[in-house]
C-alpha cells in the first residue's frame, strides 16, 4: 500500500503507467508538445501585439516637451489691461501649435493668490474651460466672453456665469533679463491654487481634482536655466 502510494507521487512517467513511457521521463511527450505549441504561440501573438500597444500607448506616457518663450519686456504689459499674445502651446508644429494668451501686471489690490515669481505678469489661455471655445475680453464690461455657450468669467479669469467649470487656465510666467517668459499652462480652481493642467470640462474645486487626475503627457515645468535669448536685434534689458 505505502509502496503503491510511493509510486503514485513519483515523477516518471513509468512510475505512473502512463501509455508509452520511457524509463527516466518525467514530461510525457503530449504534453511536451502542447507546453512547446502553446509557448511559441504566445511568443508570435506578442511579437505582433507588443509593438502595436507600444505604438498605441507611448504617446500616452510621454510627457510634451516645454520651453520657456519671450513674450515682451515687463513694461510692454500693464496692470488693469490685457494685451492679447500668440503663443506657441506645442514646439516644432507651426500654426497648428500656436494659441493666444491674454497678458497683463500683477496687481497686488486684485491678485489676492499667493506671490511668487511666476506670477509677476498674470497670463490666462484664450480658451474656454468648459469645452475650449476661444473667449474675448470685453474691455468695456471688464469681462472674459464666450461665444459658444454664454460662458462668462470675470477680470481675473474666474467663472462668474454659464456652463464653465473652472477658471481659465493661466501660464507660468518670469521675468528674467528684462524680457518676460511665457512657460507652460496650468489649470487653478476658484481660489487661483495652481493645479496640473486639466482638460476642458474638468472641475478642480471639491472632489473634482481627484476625480479629474491631469494627463501623464502634461508639460512640467521646465528649467529656469537655459532660458531662449531674446530675437536678434532685439537687445537684452
Ligand atoms: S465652450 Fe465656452 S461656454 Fe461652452
Amino acid at each position: 500500500m505505502a509502496d503503491k502510494h510511493k509510486k503514485n507521487l513519483s515523477k516518471y512517467t513509468v512510475d505512473l503507467n502512463m501509455p508509452g513511457a520511457f524509463e527516466g521521463e518525467t514530461v510525457t511527450r503530449r504534453r511536451f508538445m502542447n507546453v512547446t505549441a502553446q509557448g511559441l504561440g504566445g511568443i508570435a501573438a506578442a511579437a505582433f501585439t507588443l509593438p502595436a500597444l507600444g505604438f498605441a500607448l507611448g504617446p500616452v506616457f510621454s510627457r510634451e516637451p516645454f520651453e520657456w518663450q519671450i513674450i515682451g519686456r515687463p513694461d510692454d504689459f500693464q496692470p488693469l489691461v490685457y494685451s492679447l499674445r500668440v503663443i506657441a502651446l506645442v514646439a516644432n508644429v507651426g500654426e497648428a501649435g500656436k494659441s493666444t494668451a491674454y497678458i497683463r501686471k500683477r496687481d497686488p489690490a486684485i491678485d489676492v493668490e499667493p506671490e511668487d515669481e511666476y506670477n509677476q505678469i498674470i497670463a490666462l489661455t484664450s480658451r474656454c474651460s468648459h469645452l475650449g471655445c476661444p473667449v474675448e475680453w470685453v474691455e468695456s464690461a471688464s469681462i472674459f466672453a464666450c461665444p459658444c455657450h454664454g460662458g462668462v468669467y470675470n477680470f481675473r479669469g474666474i467663472r462668474i456665469d454659464g456652463p464653465p467649470v473652472r477658471p481659465l487656465n493661466r501660464f507660468y510666467t518670469l521675468i528674467r533679463n528684462g524680457y518676460v517668459y511665457l512657460g507652460p499652462m496650468y489649470s487653478v480652481n476658484v481660489e487661483i491654487k495652481r493645479f496640473s493642467n486639466r482638460d476642458p470640462g474638468q472641475p478642480l474645486d471639491g472632489i473634482g481634482q481627484y476625480l479629474y487626475p491631469s494627463r501623464f503627457s502634461t508639460a512640467t515645468l521646465p528649467p529656469t536655466t537655459n532660458l531662449p535669448l531674446p530675437p536678434a536685434g532685439i537687445p537684452a534689458g
